[in-house]
């Protein structure tokens, strides 16, 4: 290959480039021969393009190159970009030169079926498969919807810690750790980091990494996942449930209106999104709990819906479900009372239809401070830990409420995969943490 090759283009930008000399740099997805003519199916990381190689328009060594090269090695590619309706993505690369800058023998992951076991313990490979490479694409577009939205309407970006020294969601799901001779846990919410930085900034939201130590073993939970969290000083909790509305809207129209072409790999039908429409069916928990027993459920006033619940709350909707008002005595410490009924609270699920489960839970928060002191103490949580927490009661409280979103479970809706396992690029899951 000569040194003066025309100018690396990525896939992704070959629209502006029809009809001119371009080099590719990336990897060999497959290779169909016949001896005088190959069909080489490139990766770049941008997208797939299809190069066209002819024996007669090569040098005899790039020719040997199209010959050798296999599965997953590295290519440096040069040839005239041409449109082509039938050709995936619209363009045909017609090779002019070729080399393969890293020969790879035998890529574990073939185009044949693998087990998922097999495909875990390759996750850092798995990464290049089309599907994975779609689900991916569609939550990194999904992450920066999120971060768009909350910009666009005057959020501030506050980074919760990861190092805490106190529970959010229970004790019984912390991940501990030393903290020079003190003891520390994985952050199970940065909401309660949240809530004092509302007093500065009025509209705050994190988003990052949380850890839950569940021991459950289901499609639904990971020991680390990302959460967004929006928290809004005098926001009460029918203006939460728009938000939360507004919000899950935005971010279905998003990935619509921009991830088509993932979308069509990963297979999903467009119709149940495309009727994701505000305004959301609400209902209470208590009327939630009457469908269920109607459904021929056997649930309880009182019992906390799991994963059997959610899926069959969402049987027949074409919309995100929103349950309130839960019995405080299976919701966390900081719920505030519903004025009207003392036994439950102002907490609010969102279920995901098409059986993904619970993908928002929020509430508005306990703003009086004698009354939150009373809770810490009656969770059995040391409040000593929480003096910081009180102090939002103490210096200027006001009403305020807030929601965390997990972000694999919405991608996994979003793109109807079965297991939050390839929502993430290297999932955490009960006993496995290799790669
Ligand atoms: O309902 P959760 O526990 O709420 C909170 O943590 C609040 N402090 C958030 C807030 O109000 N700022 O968790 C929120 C969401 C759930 O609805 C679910 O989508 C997701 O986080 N989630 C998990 N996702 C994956 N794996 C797990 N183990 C999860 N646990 C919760
Ligand atoms: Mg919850």
């Amino acid at each position: 290959m000569s040194d003066a090759t025309p100018p690396v283009v990525s896939i992704s930008r070959y629209r502006a480039h029809e009809g001119e000399a371009v080099t590719l740099r990336g990897w060999l997805v497959q290779k169909r021969s016949s001896g005088k003519i190959a069909f080489l199916q490139l990766r770049d990381g941008t997208g797939v393009v299809q190069a066209v190689a002819s024996r007669q328009d090569l040098s005899p060594e790039a020719w040997g190159e199209v010959e050798r090269v296999t599965q997953e090695s590295t290519i440096r590619a040069v040839g005239t970009v041409r449109a082509d309706r039938r050709a995936p993505g619209g363009f045909e690369l017609l090779l002019s030169d070729f080399r393969v800058d890293h020969l790879t023998h035998d890529f574990p992951i073939t185009p044949k079926e693998h087990g998922v076991a097999f495909l875990m313990e390759n996750r850092h490979l798995w990464l290049r498969s089309s599907r994975q490479r779609a689900a991916l694409r569609v939550r990194s577009e999904i992450e920066q919807g999120i971060h768009d939205f909350y910009h666009e309407r005057d959020f501030v970006r506050i980074d919760s810690p990861i190092l805490t020294p106190a529970a959010c969601e229970g004790t019984s799901t912390l991940f501990a750790t030393d903290y020079f001779g003190d003891k520390a846990y994985l952050s199970q919410s940065g909401q309660l980091y949240l809530e004092p930085a509302l007093s500065a900034f009025g509209k705050v939201y994190c988003f990052g990494p949380t850890f839950r130590a569940e021991k459950s073993k289901t499609r639904r939970h990971l020991m680390e996942f990302w959460m967004v969290e929006p928290e809004v000083a005098f926001l009460e909790f029918e203006g939460l449930c728009e938000l939360a509305e507004e919000f899950v809207a935005a971010l279905v129209a998003r990935v619509l209106d921009r991830c088509r072409e993932e979308l069509k790999v990963l297979e999903r039908d467009l119709a149940p999104l495309e009727a994701i429409q505000r305004p959301f069916p609400r209902i209470t928990y208590t009327e939630a709990v009457a469908r269920l027993n109607e459904r021929g459920n056997p649930i309880r006033w009182g019992d906390d819906f799991g994963g059997d619940e959610e899926t069959l709350l969402s049987e027949g909707l074409d919309r995100p479900l929103l349950v309130s008002r839960f019995p405080a005595s299976f919701k966390a410490f900081y719920m505030e009372p519903d004025p009207e009924d003392p036994r439950v609270v102002l907490g609010l699920d969102m279920i995901a239809p098409e059986g993904y489960g619970e993908i928002i839970g929020g509430s508005q928060r306990i703003h009086d401070h004698d009354l939150l002191a009373e809770r810490i103490r009656a969770h059995d949580l040391p409040v000593e830990a929480f003096q910081w927490y009180l102090d939002v009661r103490k210096y200027g409280s006001c009403p305020h409420a807030g929601f965390g979103m997990g972000l694999e479970r919405f991608v996994a809706w979003i793109c109807r995969l079965d297991h939050l396992r390839e929502t993430i690029p290297y999932p955490r899951m009960l006993y496995k943490i290799y790669p």
